[in-house]
This record gives structure tokens, sequence and C-alpha cells, in this order.
């Protein structure tokens, strides 16, 4: 059995990758850049300041603002997002994941939370979902946004847990890749996200006997 399944918050446990990309796509309205939903799944796992960096970057604009005009902006883009987080409530957790967290508890199964999201003690409290997770990694504790692995290195350690050992569920690309850098194994909950080792389209479709098969398979067959 797996000992931990250590989940990401946003587009997984809850669509607030939606909320976060139109908070963005607003801001960068008001810079003249124009975002798209192809160009966000970029965003996605990425922390508030490099999501910002990249935004600039797109439209040449790198160099283009000082570090406080940076920090207005991410002002802003948060004030936009909490705005949008003002009506989440129990209802909008996405469909699979409360059968699944049960099931986990049922098995003995460590449960984790690693979200780069300084809002996500928030979040999950709207939700009504804290009392499930063993370890939330706190995300301004943090020296690196995912790609890298140190969240789900550091959600391995507060559950007290070997990677290797542990489940790490993920929208995003950087995301997959921060997973599998850290050596756990890697659930993509998408349709274009590649590299993960077991891929599913919707959240609707994770089901624990089906996790622990594959799980299963990987250990007996790497
Ligand atoms: C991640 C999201 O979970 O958190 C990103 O996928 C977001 O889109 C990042 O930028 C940081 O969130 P926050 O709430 O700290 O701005
Ligand atoms: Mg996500």
């Amino acid at each position: 059995l797996p000992q931990a399944v250590v989940f990401d918050l946003d587009g997984v446990i809850t669509d607030t990758a939606e909320f976060h990309f139109l908070a963005w796509q607003q801001l960068a309205q008001k810079l003249g850049i124009s975002i798209d939903r192809a160009f966000n799944e970029q965003l996605k796992g990425v922390n508030r300041a490099d999501s910002l960096t990249r935004i600039l970057q797109r439209a040449g604009q790198a160099d283009a603002y000082t570090p406080a005009q940076r920090q207005q902006f991410m002002t802003e883009k948060n004030d936009l997002y909490r705005e949008l987080l003002a009506t989440l409530s129990p209802a909008d957790i996405l469909p699979g994941i409360l059968p699944l967290l049960a099931d986990l508890r049922a098995a003995g199964c460590r449960i984790g939370l690693a979200s780069v999201s300084e809002n996500a003690p928030q979040v999950l409290a709207s939700l009504g979902l804290c009392d499930w997770f063993h370890f939330c990694a706190d995300a301004r504790a943090l020296t690196h946004s995912k790609p890298h692995p140190e969240i789900f290195l550091t959600a391995c350690r507060g559950l007290g847990v070997a990677p290797d050992q542990a489940i790490g569920i993920e929208d995003a690309q950087a995301g997959i890749t921060a997973i599998n850098a850290s050596g756990m194994y890697s659930v993509g909950i998408g349709a274009s996200l590649t590299g993960a080792d077991y891929r599913l389209n919707h959240t609707g479709e994770l089901a624990w006997p089906d996790l622990l098969a594959h799980w299963q398979a990987e250990q007996a067959c790497p």
C-alpha cells in the first residue's frame, strides 16, 4: 500500500485554477497583454511572482517595471482572485475528491497538501476540508515554486513518509514535473499533461481501487 497521497489544491480539489486564470487575465489586460487558456497552462502550479514574470516575459516586458510596481500588480491580482473566492463553499469540491479522501482514511493512508498558493489555507477552510489533511505544506516557507520538487519533498517529510512510498496528484504540467523529480508516483488530471505515471481526464475518474492497482503495478515493474 502507498503510505501517503499528496494533493495539489487549485484545479485538483476545486476549480480555483479557473479563478487564478480570470484574475491574471484581468490584470494582464490592464497592462496591454492578452493571455488565453492555452498560455495559462504554463502558469498552473507556478507561484504568484513567477507567474507575473512569465506574463511580462510573454509580452517582452520582463524589465519594464520596478519591483514596487510588480508588487502592486501581484496585490491587484490577488485582490481580484480573493473576490472570486468569496462564494467558495463545500459545493465546489470537485467530483471524486471526497470519496477518495474517505477511502484513503479507511485504508490508513496519510493525506497531504502541496499547493504553492498562499491562499490555500483559506480555500481549504471555505471547502470545509481542513480536517482531512494530516499535513499541509506552507507555501510561504518555500524557496522554490513547482516544477522544483521542494514542496512535494516538504509534504512527504511533514507526513513522515518516504517519497517513493507516496503518490502525488496534480493538474499542472509544472506539478507533474515536480512530483516526478521528488521520486513520488505521479497522477495527472487533464488531457494535455505529459510524463505522468498515471493520467486521467477528470477528477471524477479518480477511484482508490484503480489508483492502488496502478501504483502496485509500478512497484512490481518499475
Ligand atoms: C497555484 C496555482 O496553486 O498557486 C497558481 O496553480 C497560482 O495558478 C499559485 O499562481 C499561487 O497562488 P497565490 O494564491 O499564492 O497567488
Ligand atoms: Mg493545480
